[in-house]
């Protein structure tokens, strides 16, 4: 697949004009889903298929429990600004049945991949009529994907040869981040879109080591409010919580608690990752902040580690 670099306004439009008239014909008169997760590559797949198509396409956000901490209620208020109506389909259920006693962390990609593939797509499709997906897949999911088999990315599908039932419309496939960003913002969608902070697909069971369920998720949740919070105003490239273990003691042995690490990468595109630097005084703030708004978290460990020969995400 050729790589198609967008760098500023014009180039961008014209990107737009070419895409809304081919997802117009790809779609013609037909009725459509998009999942909006709340990242660039959906959003703009979601604006550029409503620009297209209006109503005929349902924009839908899925609730998989996994995501963080009030994410439906954001997405909904951000686009429907931008005129698209969401619907919020809670399939928690679903991802943590299909989460239970799975450690391995390409079973827990695998099983939510599939659980959205097997389960979540065909409800919504049929709740919806669909008769295709809008997609927003761009050139690097399918690279690692292709590359590495082992950390499948979520959306990639038809690439690794699974079928789904419903024709696909992906327009961003030979586009990278900094090309989409360039469309978003040229598409009017506010800077907290455009520049929006990567999160990957599986959400947070890709930042908790070991089993995924209700319980942890909740504690990983609270945490990454709190390092996105006290993170925000830095120019880091990604910064997220990882939830290390659920079975650390406290300080006199009496009760067993969480431990988390906290991850700040500088990069360019995310292929390489080096720890951002910091005042030792400032992570001394936010570990007191964590201890402080969950008590149930006795750990706190720093990542210091690169890519490679690590990953991004934990898992
Ligand atoms: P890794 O962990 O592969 O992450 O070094 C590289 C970048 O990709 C993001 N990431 C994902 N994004 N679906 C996504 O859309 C995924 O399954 C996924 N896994 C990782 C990660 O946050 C980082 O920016």
């Amino acid at each position: 697949m050729e790589e198609i670099k967008i760098t500023n306004t014009k180039e961008a439009e014209e990107f737009i004009k070419v895409k809304l008239l081919e997802i117009e014909t790809a779609a013609k008169d037909c009725t459509g889903i998009v999942y909006l997760s709340g990242g660039v590559d959906s959003a703009v797949v979601a604006v550029l298929g409503y620009r297209a198509l209006g109503e005929n396409l349902k924009v839908i956000f899925i609730d998989t429990g996994l995501m963080r901490e009030a994410e439906a209620q954001w997405v909904r208020k951000t686009f429907e600004r931008q005129g698209l109506t969401v619907s919020i389909v809670d399939a928690s259920d679903r991802f943590f049945r299909a989460l239970l006693g799975k450690i391995d962390p390409f079973n827990k990609r695998v099983a939510i991949r599939d659980t959205f593939y097997n389960k979540v797509l065909p409800y919504a499709s049929q709740l919806y009529h669909a008769e295709f997906l809008l997609q927003g897949t761009n050139l690097t999911d399918i690279e690692a994907t292709a590359e590495n088999s082992v950390a499948p990315q979520h959306n990639i599908l038809e690439q690794i040869g699974k079928k789904i039932s419903l024709p696909l419309i992906e327009p961003l496939v030979q586009l990278r981040k900094p090309s989409i960003r360039q469309i978003a913002k040229t598409l009017g969608l506010p800077e907290e879109v455009w520049n929006r902070m990567p999160f990957p697909g599986p959400g947070l069971a890709a930042r908790i080591d070991g089993e995924v369920n209700r319980e942890n998720v909740t504690v990983i949740r609270k945490v990454t409010k709190i390092v996105e919070t006290r993170l925000k105003d830095i120019s880091a490239f990604q910064y997220f919580a990882i939830l290390l273990s659920d079975h650390v003691p406290n300080y006199d042995r009496t009760k067993i608690g969480y431990a988390v690490a906290i991850s700040c990468i500088d990069s360019k595109d995310a292929t390489t990752a080096q720890p951002s630097e910091f005042d030792l005084n400032f992570i001394f703030n936010l570990r007191d902040r964590i201890y402080l708004e969950v008590p149930e978290v006795f750990r706190v460990c720093w990542d210091i580690s690169t890519k490679p020969p690590g990953s991004v995400e934990w898992q």
